[in-house]
């Protein structure tokens, strides 16, 4: 059993990722705190320095959380822009860049993208983009990380149980059941993965 943070535990890919968990110790954490053991503002450094401070001793940091703007392209401001980089993509990397002090050895990050930076729809160019960062950045930093760390994350289409909100921005796409995704988040904490991204698509 490994001692796992779970970010935006209670968001539909955060469910979504508990799924899989269900072998570990899982720490959870959202912006609110709302039912969850902590309280945690990925775009802030401080309070993610805090959260990792606060848990102390984990083998795994599973993030589910990035917000992004969405808008029609030649809409978009660079605010729009910023908060959705300042969330889904630095956020993310902060992650990874700061928890690489307090994870054990041979811990494991698993972030999230998604299939937008695959398969684009309109008003989603924000998610796409910071989505292929994601999806960059894994490859890259699972090379490089230090004490058999490993990096990952999990690219999935639109889950089933968020199709009532997003099926109508995504024709002729298929949703996936969470618990396919859960599956993903799995292989990412519990298998040997590093460096990579883990699709899941219809
Ligand atoms: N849903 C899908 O079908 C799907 C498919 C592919 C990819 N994705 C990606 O998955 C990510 C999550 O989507 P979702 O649908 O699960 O969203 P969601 O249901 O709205 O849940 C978002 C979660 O993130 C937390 N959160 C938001 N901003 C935060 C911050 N700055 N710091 C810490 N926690 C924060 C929220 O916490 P509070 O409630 O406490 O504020 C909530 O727990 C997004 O990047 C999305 O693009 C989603």
């Amino acid at each position: 059993m490994k001692t796992l943070i779970l970010i935006g535990a209670k968001g539909m890919i955060g469910q979504a990722a508990l799924s899989g968990l269900g072998n570990h110790k899982v720490i959870t954490a959202s912006r609110s705190g709302r039912d969850c053991d902590h309280a945690v503002d990925i775009t802030d450094e401080a309070s993610i320095r805090k959260l990792f401070e606060q848990v102390e001793e984990f083998d795994a940091v599973v993030n589910a959380v990035g917000e992004c703007e969405y808008a029609p392209v030649c809409e978009m401001t660079e605010q729009q822009w910023m908060s959705s980089i300042a969330s889904k993509m630095m956020g993310q990397i902060n992650l990874v860049r700061i928890g690489a002090e307090y994870i054990a050895d041979g811990g494991s990050f698993t972030l999230i993208s998604g299939i937008l930076n695959q398969k684009p729809i309109p008003l989603g160019v924000a998610d796409a983009v910071t989505s292929g960062a994601i999806d960059t950045f894994v490859k890259c930093a699972g090379l490089e990380m230090p004490r058999g760390i490993r990096v990952n994350a999990v690219n999935p289409t639109v889950l089933e149980e968020s199709w009532e909100a997003y099926g109508e921005l995504m024709p002729g796409f298929e949703p996936v059941p969470g618990r396919l995704v859960g599956k993903a988040f799995e292989r990412a904490v519990d298998g040997f993965l590093n460096g990579e991204v883990i699709y899941v698509d219809a």
